[in-house]
């Protein structure tokens, strides 16, 4: 390859790499991203405030933590709704456990789903201003799936934009 060619394939990566920045949509979907709403895990959301506890019966025996980013935490405790665009909710969940060290004490087992629920008004319009994102062992779970989540959070959690969970006393 002589100068000029290395010179123009150069220019011709800097070209695609710089179009590939100013046009974030055409670089490939994530996989880590749910189906319908392209929605992640937060980073970092372990760290993240509980909003509330909630125990799930049988048959799927569950303890189940939701936390909230900043924006949201600040929301609940203004008790603004509808949420802020930028609201982020992660619902965590685990099988209940008998606690090995005493008797009447349940703890959380194995992790079974990381839910994710993200407030864009413009992005979600047709989803009440909210995309969903179901992930098990990190990976998220099919469309089928997807497309359970707003029509029972619209259903039964309208009055509250479509969330269940209420500020924990
Ligand atoms: C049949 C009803 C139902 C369906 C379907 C459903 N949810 Fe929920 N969701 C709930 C209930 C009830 C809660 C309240 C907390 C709890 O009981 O665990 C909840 C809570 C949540 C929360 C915490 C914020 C809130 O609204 O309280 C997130 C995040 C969430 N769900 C995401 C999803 C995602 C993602 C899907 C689809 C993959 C989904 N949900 C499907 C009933 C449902």
């Amino acid at each position: 390859m002589n100068t000029l060619h290395a010179l123009a394939s150069i220019g011709v990566i800097l070209v695609a790499g710089a179009f590939v920045a100013a046009h974030p949509e055409t670089r490939k979907p994530s996989p880590a991203a749910s189906p319908i709403y392209g929605v992640t895990l937060p980073e970092g959301y372990r760290q993240w405030e509980l909003i509330a506890p909630a125990l799930e019966a049988a048959p799927l025996n569950e303890i189940r933590a939701v936390v909230g980013n900043r924006i949201a935490a600040e929301a609940y405790r203004r008790g603004a709704q509808p949420f802020p665009d930028g609201t982020v909710l992660v619902k965590l969940a685990w099988k209940q456990q008998p606690s090995a060290a005493f008797a009447t004490a349940t703890v959380p087992g194995a992790p079974t789903t990381v839910q994710v629920m993200v407030k864009d008004a413009k992005k979600y319009a047709a989803t009440g201003g909210w995309g969903y994102g179901r992930f098990v062992d990190g990976k998220p779970v099919d469309e089928a799936q997807h497309r359970t989540c707003f029509a029972c959070h619209e259903a039964r959690a309208k009055e509250h934009d479509d969330v269940f969970t209420h500020y924990a006393p």
